[in-house]
């Protein structure tokens, strides 16, 4: 098999993961976990996203979020913002790095974000021009990839155009969504095979929920095709409020356990990554669903840094 030396994993638990907490989680207890996150080798964290504070109550703290974590060296610090107004209070809050979102199908666009994909994109040209005028990293990131909880198959096509959108407005990189874990490796091999010639030099990220069980299966087939930056949430939290049935995206310390014990670089410490997973269980008080945690890595996982 053909796989990456190398692979960097972004957090997206303090986003994608507290998002669907109903509880409030006070702001910190999220700063302390963000702090610890930091201190775990993960050089990309997803601290917090800039929407509407009732689409989202749980993030309404994000301004207090970023002014409150202690930024280490080394690890950059990222925020979804949805549309210009987010933009604006992400720069205010001193955000550096933004991953935009849309979704591939209408209806689950609609649900999200209250507009169709065609005036998310022209409100999203707006965002990424204030964003690269201000000197941010700008990710556009893709929803719904493999398929969505209202209409089903998303059609390939769609994802592509989309995505010829987002490199002609100036973006970074390229976040491919797996919002409602449907996504199975040969869907994913096919889709970055595709977009391959159109990246160029931009960089792809995929984002694997676990909700179906194939998250660390189209993690590999992505790596197969090339593929080097992944998200994952802390234990495995996460979910779309606004996409029924979604539930959480594949575990970080159970895809680093993975990758670094098939010798893999994803330059994190794993013993520290699951006291964070742990942490992070005893403060929202229930079982997660991250395996490592229960089980323990296995010792060549487990690298002295
Ligand atoms: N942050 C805070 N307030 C915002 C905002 C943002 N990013 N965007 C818009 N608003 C405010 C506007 O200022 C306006 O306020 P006002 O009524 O005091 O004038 C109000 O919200 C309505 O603005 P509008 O542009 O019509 O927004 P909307 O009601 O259609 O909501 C979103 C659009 C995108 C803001 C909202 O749907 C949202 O936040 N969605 C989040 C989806 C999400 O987080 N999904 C999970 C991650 S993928
Ligand atoms: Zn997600």
């Amino acid at each position: 098999m053909e796989l990456p030396q190398k692979v960097q994993i972004v957090e997206v638990g303090p986003r994608d993961g507290f998002q669907i907490e109903s509880a409030f989680i006070p702001t910190e207890q999220k700063i302390k976990i963000i702090n610890q996150l930091s201190e775990t080798g993960l050089q990309r964290i997803e601290a917090t996203s800039f929407v509407h504070p009732k689409a989202v109550p749980q993030l309404a703290d994000a301004a207090e979020v970023m002014a409150g974590i202690t930024r280490k060296e080394g690890v950059r610090y990222l925020a979804l913002v949805p549309n210009v107004k987010g933009v604006e209070r992400a720069l205010q809050a001193g955000v550096t790095e933004i991953s935009l979102v849309v979704s591939a199908s209408e209806s689950h666009n609609k649900s999200n974000v209250n507009m169709s994909i065609a005036e998310s994109m022209q409100a999203l040209k707006e965002t990424v021009r204030i964003a690269l005028d201000n000197g941010m990293r700008v990710t556009g990131g893709l929803a719904t990839v493999f398929g969505c909880s209202f209409e089903g198959w998303v059609p390939p096509k769609k994802v592509e155009e989309i995505v010829q959108e987002f490199l002609d407005m100036g973006v970074h990189e390229i976040s491919l969504g797996d919002t409602t874990g449907m996504a199975n490796p040969s869907q994913v091999s096919e889709m970055v095979a595709r977009l391959k010639p159109i990246l160029k030099d931009i960089e792809l990220r995929l984002h694997f929920h676990n909700t179906r069980g194939a998250g660390i299966a189209n993690v590999l087939a992505a790596m197969l095709e090339g593929a080097t930056i992944f998200d994952s949430s802390i234990g495995g939290l996460g979910g779309c409020p606004f996409a029924p049935g979604a539930t959480g995206n594949i575990s970080t310390e159970d895809t680093a356990h993975t990758l670094e014990s098939m010798g893999i670089d994803t330059g994190i410490d794993l013993p520290k990554l699951i006291n964070c997973a742990k942490l992070v269980q005893d403060i929202l008080g229930r079982e997660l669903s991250g395996q490592v945690m229960k089980a323990n890595p296995v010792p060549w996982a487990v690298k002295t840094r």
